[in-house]
């Protein structure tokens, strides 16, 4: 067909392809969008309207472009071959075996695609990053693709997603930024122009930055690893406020209103996860001992130690105060999600706590409106002491201690009476989240943990 000005192909419809493609179908109804993926029960779900990911808003934006110029398929050699741009977001995790395990990124996906992009393609191509790569991997791709005897030319770009899970939409629909990096050279600078005008259909020109290649690469990963940096600083600051009777709250607010500062982001928490954060400072770290800047790996590595700190000293607490056992008491975990909106578990500090309280021989009660098949999968093999329900009410009766893992917005407006009589007496509260209201779960009769602020307990 010729009614389309751009044949755009996606490989990886996950998180981030989804729903980005999903947003430049439909802000350009003049490009045919295709998405590929190796799941078949993906790409399924991507054609009906139960979407295998959940987002605020996505299924009225795929709705609004499939079959239209959004289409989803595992047929990737076609989409491949009929495309003149293809953005890549395949699955780049941790690697756990080998050199660097733990630490560097894991890139066979990344490397099988750019072999199969090698091979079916007949013509010239863009191929973009869109998954969050180390620093550097657009020239290994450069090498592989362009190893080519077949007279054809691949320009690499690298384009970061800067989404954030539970406003994904939102933040493709009106972005902070888009960041297009390039090769300095006549051709890189062609194929960055052509990637600028795809997002320029929706995009304010003045909010789409260009750069170089390795700037590009570098500054995701600098982006989610101040973030992190962020949440680990206040975190610890929770832990001082804490022993000092301070006020972590009313800390993060004092400092956030230095504009300098700013007031994002500043919210104490049981710990930080996604996708992202871990995987992101553990690139950075890995790059920078690679290059024999080990001061600047550990000063990075504290972000992530400060984070596993703050989970672990919450799992001690709740043994703490519930008289040192919780052998044999039931926990509701309410929140599985690392944060809210969202169906995702990974790095979710949900995990990592259910596991140890399990190990503390507890039974754990877990809810969350939208992650309980995810957290089936994350607690599989860690005993059998688990039970997965969706009514949070359900998960209360009986148990001894809630802890708040995620801040969906119902916990807010639950029947909080109507949960206390359903538990053992005395009553304990963790709010891992910071995100009800203490006080009057203290004169409902709960025993109130917040982090970084002073517990309200009736002995
Ligand atoms: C992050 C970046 O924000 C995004 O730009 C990048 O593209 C991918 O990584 P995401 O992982 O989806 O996005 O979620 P984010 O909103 O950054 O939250 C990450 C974690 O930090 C969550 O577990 C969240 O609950 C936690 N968090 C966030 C806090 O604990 N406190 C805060 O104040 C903010
Ligand atoms: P992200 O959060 O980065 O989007 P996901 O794991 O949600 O990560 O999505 C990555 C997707 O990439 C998955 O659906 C996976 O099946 C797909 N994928 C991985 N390798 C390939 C490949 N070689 N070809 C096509 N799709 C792939």
């Amino acid at each position: 067909m010729t009614m389309f000005s751009k044949k755009i192909a996606c490989i990886g419809a996950g998180y981030v392809g989804g729903p980005t493609m999903a947003v430049i179908a439909m802000k350009c109804p003049q490009y045919k969008v295709d998405v590929v993926d190796v799941s078949e029960a993906r790409i399924k779900a991507w054609q009906t309207d139960q979407l295998p990911i959940y987002e605020p808003g996505l299924l009225e934006v795929v709705k609004a472009a499939r079959g239209r110029n959004l289409f989803f398929s595992t047929d990737i050699s076609t989409a491949i071959r009929e495309s003149e741009i293809i953005f890549v977001s395949v699955n780049t995790p941790t690697k756990t075996f080998g050199e660097g395990a733990g630490k560097a990124a894991d890139l066979q996906y990344w490397e099988k695609v750019a072999r199969e992009i090698l091979r079916e393609s007949k013509s010239s191509k863009i191929v973009i990053e869109k998954s969050t790569l180390p620093v550097k991997t657009a020239q290994t791709m450069e090498n592989i693709l362009n190893a080519n005897g077949k007279k054809i030319r691949f320009e690499v770009i690298s384009n970061p997603e800067f989404l954030a899970e539970g406003s994904a939409i939102q933040d493709l629909l009106e972005p902070d930024r888009v960041l297009i990096g390039s090769r300095e050279t006549p051709e890189g600078l062609r194929a960055r122009q052509e990637i600028v005008e795809i997002y320029a259909n929706w995009v304010p020109r003045e909010k789409i930055l260009t750069s170089n290649i390795w700037s590009a690469e570098l500054s995701k990963l600098v982006a989610n690893a101040f973030l992190a940096q962020r949440i680990s600083s206040i975190n610890s600051i929770s832990a001082l406020c804490e022993k000092t009777d301070a006020n972590v709250q009313e800390v993060a607010r004092a400092v956030g209103m230095d504009s300098r500062v700013g007031s994002r982001f500043l919210n104490a928490s049981v710990g930080f996860g996604g996708s992202c954060f871990k995987k992101d400072i553990l690139n950075l770290v890995y790059i920078s001992e690679s290059y024999g800047l080990n001061e600047v790996a550990r000063y990075w590595e504290s972000v992530l130690q400060m984070n596993e700190f703050q989970e672990a000293r919450f799992v001690r607490m709740i043994i703490r105060e519930m008289f040192n056992t919780i052998v044999g008491k039931r926990i509701a975990l309410f929140g599985f999600a690392f944060k809210a909106d969202t169906s995702d578990t990974r790095e979710s500090p949900a995990i990592h706590i259910a596991r140890k309280l399990l190990e503390e021989k507890s039974h754990v009660a877990i809810t969350d409106p939208k992650a309980l098949d995810n957290a089936r999968i994350d607690l599989a093999g860690s005993g059998s002491d688990a039970d997965f329900l969706e009514d949070p009410y359900k998960a209360a009766q009986g148990a001894h201690a809630i802890a708040i893992m995620t801040e969906w917005a119902l916990y807010r407006s639950l029947d909080w009476e109507k949960i206390y009589k359903y538990m053992e007496k005395p009553a304990f509260l963790f709010d891992g989240r910071n995100i009800l209201d203490h006080e009057r779960l203290f004169e409902i009769g709960f025993n109130v943990y917040p982090l970084g602020r002073p517990p309200l307990k009736h002995f």
